[in-house]
């Protein structure tokens, strides 16, 4: 029995040594120590021993027991401490790789015109307000000098919320909004969506950007207004552009005008962009009709007023030589961030 115990210890013991991995240490514990393992089996076997050789034997079977369990914890200790330095090795972040490029976000092209467009009227003195989207009938059309019923009511196709709140179909319903609040002088601007009931094609979008102007005060005349949007051209599109006012009509303004912009994609020869005419059409504008004013609350005997809507969408595509509206809905990086 004696010889057993030892060639086992001498068995398990190299075992143990070449024990490759925590797992498979615990095999080899519960093959020789466990309940039923190797060690108590041979245990066993003492009961057919002479009784005076039986504590001798049962002392080196604890021998062995401990030994083997010194070696066990040893060896896992051992095994522990590089199983930890490999998973560490694979863990290993290269923190000298280059990261994920993140690429910097840039502004609409459209916001960048409308930003420039805002600082040329906050320049000329002029506060920028807001105005709401959803608005009353009374704001978009009433005040505004188009009754119900009016004829230019159809002229622009307005969605309707309820009977008398309309998605506002011009930024002209914040001039009816200023002018009942405000005492002249008054000088604002005022950018922001507009909706219409439009088919969507190269140059039109059911939702869109106008940016209105407005000035009331004593003496303003018709050579305020084409001196104003003179300086508004030269700086937004630099020296050479010119500004064409032809007759029009407005209901809120009198007399009316449309605005042209030399087209700064041909200077005027003549292109596709301007179909030709070397003019491109930018921004309706006015003197205040006299029964605005009154409207509003504002004696238009000592003040008179100009006014302008523009389309931003249209400012934009005219800086920057772009062919048709769809370029600015599209949201196509490839085209966004040319422009930053
Ligand atoms: N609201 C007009 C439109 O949407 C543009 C306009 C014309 C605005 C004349 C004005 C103005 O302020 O005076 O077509």
């Amino acid at each position: 029995m004696e010889k057993m115990l030892r060639e086992m210890r001498e068995r398990v013991m190299q075992n143990i040594k070449e024990a490759r991995a925590t797992a498979n240490l615990e095999q080899i514990r519960v093959a020789a120590l466990g309940k039923k393992g190797e060690l108590t089996a041979l245990l066993r076997g003492m009961g057919k021993l002479p009784p005076e050789e039986r504590p001798k034997m049962g002392q080196l079977v604890n021998d062995v027991r401990a030994a083997l369990e010194t070696e066990l914890e040893k060896r896992a200790a051992e095994l522990a401490e590089k199983e930890k330095a490999a998973r560490l090795a694979a863990e290993t972040i290269d923190v000298t790789l280059p990261g994920p490029e993140r690429s910097a976000g840039s502004l609409h092209p459209m916001n960048i015109a409308l930003r420039k467009m805002v600082d040329i009227f906050v320049g000329m003195g002029y506060e920028e307000v807001v105005g709401p989207e959803v608005e009353y009938d009374h704001y978009n059309f009433e005040l505004l000098n188009v009754p119900k019923n009016h004829p230019a009511r159809d002229a622009q196709d307005t969605f309707y919320v309820e009977d008398n709140i309309v998605l506002r179909s011009q930024t002209s319903p914040v001039q009816a909004r200023i002018m009942t609040t405000r005492k002249p002088p008054i000088r604002i601007i005022s950018p922001g969506r507009v909706y219409r009931a439009d088919e969507a094609d190269a140059t039109h979008s059911p939702v869109f950007h106008q940016m209105e102007g407005l000035v009331i005060d004593e003496n303003i005349t018709m050579g305020d207004l084409k001196g104003t949007l003179d300086e508004f051209a030269r700086q937004m599109y630099g020296e050479g552009i010119q500004t064409r006012f032809r007759p029009s009509f407005f209901p809120f303004t009198e007399p009316s005008a449309e605005v042209d912009l030399t087209c700064a994609n041909c200077k005027g020869a003549g292109c596709r962009m301007c179909k030709g005419t070397g003019w491109i059409e930018v921004l309706g504008a006015g003197m205040v009709n006299p029964r605005v004013l009154e409207m509003c609350g504002i004696d238009s005997h000592k003040y008179s007023g100009f006014a302008f809507g523009m389309g931003v969408e249209r400012i934009a595509l005219l800086k920057y030589n772009i062919p048709n509206l769809r370029y600015l809905y599209e949201n196509d990086l490839r085209f966004l961030t040319q422009y930053r």
